[in-house]
């Protein structure tokens, strides 16, 4: 099939790269030349494994390209939106580039039959109104709107592509669904064929609910810091019961990144308006701050660094891991910035490491921040270490070295990522989240 793209982020990159795989036509459009040209050249503009070579591999192939000219609608059967609907106005998600680039899709349809499908987030609703914008400025052509939203999780966003749990599409007729059933044919899991609202109040109320998991989860650990308990024997035995499960289960310093913050938000902002009691929902999200803010007072609480350092701050501290979660550069509502601003607020001096998400915490915090080449780097005569991400290479590292390396054996792992049993053997003061601290 010919297929148009709009927007080449997360969601609009994995899926153009995933749908040339399969052999269709895609072409992407943005709006930044400097972009475009970068990716027509082969690079995906952002950090997700295995994305680099199959955008090389679809480039040399002749099945993807990149530019910004509308044109090229009229030859396509279907048309994706994929743009951001960031936060809004009282939480609600801002709709202007899903409106815009629908407005630019209106002048451009062909003579022939096109599916217009939104993969962007958005409010119920939302899809009538691309629909109106749609029938005002393009009546005689021949189109459906469709609502596909995306599962991708940053990370593992093509395998989550090629092997999702369930494709949902909503169509207000079945020529939409079955244009958009046979380019999903080589994909994997269940298909929901639904009408348009269901299909957008799928999306929210996914991400909604695994946020909540989340959230409780890290509401249990509260109980356990405060009553002795452990948090992982309790969470591990509660997901046993199979109606519960043990995915999303993970106590931390709360979820990040670019989706479950702004849709809780959204979804509450969509009960407000129609009504309905959202409380659940704006809870999900105060327990969400207070998993980041009992950890930093955690580490306040428990460092004890001589009053003043030479250089007139509190204490030496190394941060391991920036990004919002693992295997991404992405820290977009990253618990790192929080943490690390309260931190800097508190005068203590933090060298950090990243594996890929270094250079956007350089752009935001610049010289306030000393930054590693390596973990180890970062350890170097630092009075404590803090574990904000859980990458591999913290998990597999050399621990012995590290205790060396530090001034004081100190550990505020924010990521339950090492045993506490061997953390006492080793020696180290370790501090982490719904578990006794060991020392
Ligand atoms: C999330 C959803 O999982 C995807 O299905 C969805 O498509 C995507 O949002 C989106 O709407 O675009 P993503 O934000 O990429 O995907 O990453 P997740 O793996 O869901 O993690 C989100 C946050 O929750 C991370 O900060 C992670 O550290 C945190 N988390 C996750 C926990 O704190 N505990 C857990 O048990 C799981």
């Amino acid at each position: 099939m010919n297929i148009t793209i709009i927007g080449h982020g997360y969601v609009g990159l994995v899926t153009a790269c995933v749908f040339a795989h399969f052999g269709n036509q895609v072409r992407v459009l943005g709006r930044t030349p400097e972009k475009l040209k970068k990716l027509n050249a082969g690079d995906p503009l952002i950090y997700e494994p295995g994305l680099e070579e199959m955008l090389q591999k679809n480039l040399e192939a002749k099945r993807i390209s990149f530019g910004s000219d509308y044109e090229v609608i009229k030859d396509s059967q279907i048309v994706f939106i994929a743009v951001g609907t960031p936060p809004g106005e009282n939480g609600a998600a801002d709709l202007s580039q899903v409106f815009e680039v629908t407005e630019k899709i209106a002048t451009h349809l062909g003579d022939q039959y096109t599916v217009v499908a939104c993969k962007s987030t958005v409010p119920v609703g939302t899809n009538l109104e691309i629909k109106k914008i749609l029938q005002k400025k393009a009546a005689q052509q021949k189109f459906d709107v469709a609502s596909c939203p995306e599962f991708l999780r940053e990370g593992t966003g093509i395998n989550d592509t090629l092997f999702p749990d369930r494709v949902i599409i909503g169509s207000e007729n079945k020529q939409a669904a079955q244009v958009l059933l046979d380019l999903h044919a080589p994909i994997g899991g269940e298909r929901v064929v639904t009408d348009l609202a269901s299909a957008e109040l799928i999306k929210y109320a996914s991400n909604s609910i695994l946020a909540t998991k989340i959230s409780f989860a890290n509401l249990i650990s509260f109980y356990c810091e405060k009553s002795g308990a452990d948090v992982e024997q309790v969470l591990d035995a509660v997901g046993a019961d199979n109606r519960i499960g043990r995915k999303f289960l993970y106590p931390g310093i709360g979820y990040g990144g670019a989706c479950f913050p702004k849709d809780v938000q959204a979804l509450a902002a969509i009960g407000h308006q129609l009504g309905v009691n959202s409380i659940l929902l704006e809870q999900v999200q105060v327990i969400n701050w207070q998993a980041k803010s009992n950890f930093v007072d955690k580490i306040i609480d428990n460092f004890h660094p001589p009053k003043v350092t030479h250089s007139g701050g509190q204490g030496k501290i190394a941060i391991w891991g920036l990004a919002f979660k693992p295997n991404t550069d992405d820290i977009r509502e990253a618990p790192s910035r929080f943490i690390i601003q309260k931190l800097l607020d508190q005068g203590y001096e933090l060298t950090v490491y990243d594996p890929e998400a270094q250079g956007h915490i350089k752009k935001l915090f610049g010289e306030q921040l000393k930054y590693a080449t390596d973990p180890y780097n970062a350890a170097k005569e630092a009075e404590a270490l803090v574990i904000l991400t859980e990458w591999d290479e913290f998990k597999q590292i050399d621990l012995l070295k590290v205790k060396k390396l530090l001034k004081e054996p100190v550990i505020f792992d924010g990521r339950n990522i090492y045993e506490l049993e061997k953390m006492k053997e080793l020696g180290f003061t370790y501090f982490s989240v719904g578990r006794k601290t060991v020392k």
